[in-house]
């Protein structure tokens, strides 16, 4: 699963816990990515989830990569909707 501007990285760690998903979450603070790391580490699933640095708006993932997305309290603020949705759709499986 692919948690878009995944912040302090509590949906994906949730995901996670919840659910045994594996979850790469990616945001472009560094300092964020830093926290979301060090509560997947403490949360001891390392294992399932991963934080990369970067911009939503140009997504270093290959297509088809995920099987789906999560972008909680992030999607709204896009300024381009459309094209958003247009890259999540292509880093999903179909
Ligand atoms: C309101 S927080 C949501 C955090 C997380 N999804 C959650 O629900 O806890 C918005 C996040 O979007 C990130 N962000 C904003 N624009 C971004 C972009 N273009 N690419 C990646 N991350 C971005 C910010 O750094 C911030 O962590």
């Amino acid at each position: 699963m692919l948690d878009v501007a995944s912040g302090t990285g509590a949906s994906a760690v949730f995901l996670a816990e919840s659910f045994g998903w594996e979850v790469v979450g990616t945001d472009y603070s560094a300092e964020l990515v830093g926290q979301a790391r060090r509560r997947a580490r403490e949360a001891g699933l390392g294992h399932l989830v991963r934080f990369e640095l970067g911009d939503s708006e140009s997504s270093p993932f290959p297509d088809g990569a995920f099987e789906a997305p999560i972008c909680q309290c992030y999607f709204c603020t896009f300024p381009d909707k459309h094209t958003a949705a247009r890259e999540f759709a292509r880093v999903l499986r179909s």
